[in-house]
C-alpha cells in the first residue's frame, strides 16, 4: 500500500480499489475472462476454438463486428489490408532518419501518430482501424531493417498480416510453419478486456478525442514492463542468464535468488488470472516445438523449471508474455521487437473497444482520495 495511505483508516473508504482492481467500469461484447477457470472468450468464441481455426484477419473482423466474416467479407478485409500496408513517404522518411538506437516501441508510437495526417478526408473510424492494422507491421519491419543498415522491404500485395510482417522483416518469404506460428501469436494477443492499454484507449475515446490519439496513448501504455513490455523483459532475462552462466545455468537457483530479493519475475502473474493464462497453453506448445527445431531446447527447459519454481514458491502461473518470448526468439526475432508484435495484434482489440466506447460514451473520470492537509495559511517565500 502507498506510504501516504498507511495512516489513513481506509475502512471509511471501502470503495478505494488501488489500480481499479476488480472494478467493473464498462459492459462489453469484445471479450470475457474467467480468471478462476482460466477461460478467455472473444465475442462469443473460446480462445481455444479461435487458436485452432481462426486467422488474425478473421479475429479482427470478429472484434470489430461481433461476428465472424463470411468468405466474401473476409476476402474484402484481406484485400483492404493488402492495399493499405505501404507507408506514406513522409512516415518512411521519419523511420529512415530517426536515431537507429531509438526504442522500437517509441518509433511505432511516433509513426502511428503521424499516420493521421495522411488519411483520406472522408475516412471514418473503421477505415482508420484498417489502416493502422495494415501499416503497423510495415512500420516495425521497416525500422528494424533501417537500424540494421538494410534496405526497407516493401509489403507484397498478397498474403496475410503474418506473412507480410515476416517477409518485410527478413527479406524472404516465410515458410508455412513460421507464418502459421506468427498468425497464431497475433490471434492470441488480439484482445483481453480491460487491460491497461485498452483502458487507456477507452479513456482517450471518452473525451471525444480521435482514434489515432487513443491508439498512440495505448501504445505508450503497452510499452511498460508490467504490461506488454514483459515479453521483451522475459527474453532479456533468459539471455542474461545464458551470458552469465552458460547453457548449464541453474534456472531454479536463479528464480529463487530473484524472489529472495523481492524482485518480480517477468512473464509471471496476472491481475485477473489466478490460474494458467489459457493463451500461455498454446504459446507453451509452440515454444516447445520451435525450441526443439531450432536448437534452443535449453531455453524451453529453463522456462519450464521457472514455471515449476514459481508455482511451488508463490503459486503464480506464467502469463501470455512468458512463452511468447521464446517463440519469437526461435523465429529469429530480436527481443526489443516483441512488444511491437504485441501492439500490431492488440490494435484490433484497442480499435474494437474504441468503437464500443464511442457508441455509448460517458466521460471516464474516477475520483482520488485526498490525503494531505487543507486550507493551509499563506507564508511569503522570504519567510518560509
Ligand atoms: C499483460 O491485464 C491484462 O489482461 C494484461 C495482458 C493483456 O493481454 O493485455 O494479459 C498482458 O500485461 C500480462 C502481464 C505482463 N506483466 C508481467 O509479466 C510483469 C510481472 N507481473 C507482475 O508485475 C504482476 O503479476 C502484474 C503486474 C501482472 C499483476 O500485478 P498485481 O495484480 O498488481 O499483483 P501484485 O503486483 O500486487 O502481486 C500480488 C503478489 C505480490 O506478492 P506479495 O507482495 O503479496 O507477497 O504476487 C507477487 C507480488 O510480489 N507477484 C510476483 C509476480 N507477480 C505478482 N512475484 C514475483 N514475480 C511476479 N511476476
Amino acid at each position: 500500500m502507498a506510504d501516504h495511505l498507511q495512516n489513513i483508516d481506509l475502512s471509511e473508504y471501502p470503495y478505494i480499489n488501488r489500480g481499479l482492481e476488480g472494478i467493473v467500469a464498462f459492459s462489453t461484447t469484445k471479450s470475457f475472462i474467467d480468471g478462476a477457470k482460466g477461460e478467455l472468450i472473444y465475442s462469443g468464441y473460446n480462445i481455444d476454438t479461435l487458436a485452432e481455426n481462426a486467422t488474425f484477419e478473421e479475429v479482427c473482423f470478429l472484434l470489430w463486428n461481433d461476428r465472424l466474416p463470411d468468405a466474401g467479407e473476409l476476402n474484402e478485409l484481406n484485400s483492404r489490408l493488402q492495399a493499405e500496408r505501404e507507408l506514406p513517404e513522409v512516415v518512411l522518411n521519419y523511420i529512415r532518419n530517426t536515431d537507429k538506437n531509438s526504442e522500437p516501441m517509441a518509433v511505432l508510437r511516433t509513426a502511428v501518430s503521424m499516420l493521421q495526417d495522411f488519411q483520406p478526408a472522408d475516412a471514418v473510424d473503421t477505415d482508420h482501424a484498417i489502416a493502422m492494422t495494415a501499416k503497423m507491421p510495415t512500420i516495425i519491419a521497416a525500422f528494424d531493417r533501417v537500424r540494421n543498415g538494410l534496405d526497407v522491404v516493401a509489403p507484397v500485395k498478397k498474403g496475410s498480416t503474418a506473412f507480410n510482417f515476416l517477409y518485410m522483416l527478413n527479406g524472404e518469404e516465410p515458410g508455412t510453419a513460421s507464418e502459421r506460428t506468427m498468425d497464431l501469436c497475433l490471434v492470441l494477443h488480439a484482445e483481453h478486456g480491460m487491460n491497461a492499454s485498452t483502458f487507456t484507449c477507452r479513456a482517450v475515446c471518452s473525451t471525444e478525442s480521435e482514434i489515432f490519439s487513443a491508439v498512440t496513448a495505448a501504445i505508450g501504455s503497452l510499452k511498460g514492463p508490467l504490461h506488454g513490455g514483459a515479453n521483451t523483459a522475459v527474453m532479456n532475462t533468459l539471455l542474461k542468464l545464458k551470458d552469465d552462466q552458460g547453457e548449464g545455468a541453474d534456472p531454479v537457483a536463479f528464480t529463487l535468488s530473484k524472489l529472495e530479493k523481492k524482485e518480480k519475475i517477468m512473464g509471471f502473474g496476472h491481475r485477473v488470472y489466478k490460474v494458467l493464462d489459457p493463451r500461455a497453453t498454446h504459446l507453451r506448445k509452440m515454444s516447445k516445438s520451435l525450441s526443439d527445431e531450432t536448437g534452443h531446447e535449453y531455453l524451453y527447459n529453463w522456462s519450464e523449471a521457472m514455471v515449476k519454481t514459481m508455482k511451488e514458491e508463490k503459486n503464480i502461473d506464467p502469463n501470455v508474455d512468458f512463452f511468447s518470448a521464446t517463440v519469437y526468439y526461435s523465429l529469429g526475432i530480436v527481443p526489443d521487437l516483441y512488444t511491437c508484435i504485441f501492439a500490431m495484434s492488440r490494435i484490433s482489440g484497442w480499435t474494437a473497444h474504441f468503437f464500443e466506447q464511442k457508441e455509448n460514451n460517458r466521460l471516464i473520470r474516477p475520483r482520488a482520495l485526498y490525503v494531505a492537509e487543507k486550507n493551509k495559511p499563506w507564508i511569503p517565500a522570504e519567510k518560509r
